[in-house]
């Protein structure tokens, strides 16, 4: 086997639609030379029928990433599929519609709290779950959004993703000394069902296709699943805590 992540077997959350950042991540993993196993939420059918998308038909697991006895026995059901996992990818994020769109004066704690549960305290659960598989070189990586401003319409999910970022770098510090990274693609935007949930979200298509020093695709999953995949390698070997931006560059100008 050949490719970049050749051997490696990996565990890929988030798949729901073809244009899923999951997706793209499973694909060109496959394609370098990797074995998945996905996970799914909700419309597990659904998910399984994309997962027949893919080069490699790839079994997929049932998580709710919310859901303690699901984790309790994540390991063993990866096992059936791989002796061990070499990487994780976090792919999930959800906030209910109250807690974006300009909503943020208004959500309630509840909605808040989803929020944070699914989309940041779910980083440090799933990597938990995935631990007793995991040996050193192993990696785990997730996507944020940009969570260094205020975003108009992105409300309580950048205070998830700045919650996201610091879970990465504390789980970057407490599984270092197992040789475990933690890092994290800042991804700019893409028209997937989360993007499309978020009222507003042309506002950040506008100005991203606008100002991107590189130019940016609203439908192009792969440089930040390519960003995925190095990370998961063995290229960056001394590399945790990170945070990788691809966004055609967009985070380093000024507006
Ligand atoms: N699309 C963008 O513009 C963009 C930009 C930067 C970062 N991201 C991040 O990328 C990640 C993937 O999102 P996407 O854009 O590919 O959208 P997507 O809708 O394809 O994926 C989101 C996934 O989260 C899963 N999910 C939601 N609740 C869950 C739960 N309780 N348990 C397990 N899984 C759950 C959904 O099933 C879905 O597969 C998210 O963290 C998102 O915030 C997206």
């Amino acid at each position: 086997m050949s490719g970049l992540l050749a051997g490696k077997r990996l565990l890929v959350t988030g798949v729901i639609t073809d244009a899923s950042i999951a997706f793209s991540v499973a694909k060109l993993a496959q394609e370098n030379g990797a074995q998945v196993v996905l996970t799914g939420y909700g419309r597990l059918s659904l998910v399984e029928r994309i997962a027949k998308r893919l080069p490699e038909p790839a079994p997929v697991i049932e998580l709710d990433v919310t859901d303690p006895e699901q984790l309790a026995g994540l390991a063993d059901r990866v096992r059936e599929h791989v002796d061990g996992l070499d990487g994780v990818v976090h792919s999930i994020g959800f906030a209910p519609q109250s807690c974006l769109g300009g909503g943020f004066l208004d959500a309630p704690w509840e909605d808040v709290a989803t929020a944070l549960h699914v989309s940041t305290y779910s980083y440090k659960s799933l990597a938990m779950a995935a631990l007793p598989l995991m040996s050193a070189g192993g990696a785990v990586v997730g996507l944020t959004f940009d969570a260094t401003k205020a975003w108009p319409v992105y409300d309580w999910m950048g205070v998830a993703k700045a919650g996201l970022e610091s879970a990465s770098r504390y789980l970057a510090l407490h599984l270092g000394k197992q040789g475990i990274r933690s890092n994290l693609v800042a991804a700019g935007p893409l028209r997937t069902i989360a993007a499309k949930s978020i009222p507003g979200f042309d506002q950040f298509e506008d100005a991203w296709t606008e100002r991107a020093p590189l130019g940016w695709s609203l439908t192009d999953q792969e440089p930040a699943a390519r960003a995925c995949l190095a990370l998961l390698s063995d290229w960056f070997p001394a590399t945790t805590g990170e945070i990788v931006h691809v966004d055609g560059g967009y985070h380093a100008i000024g507006a």
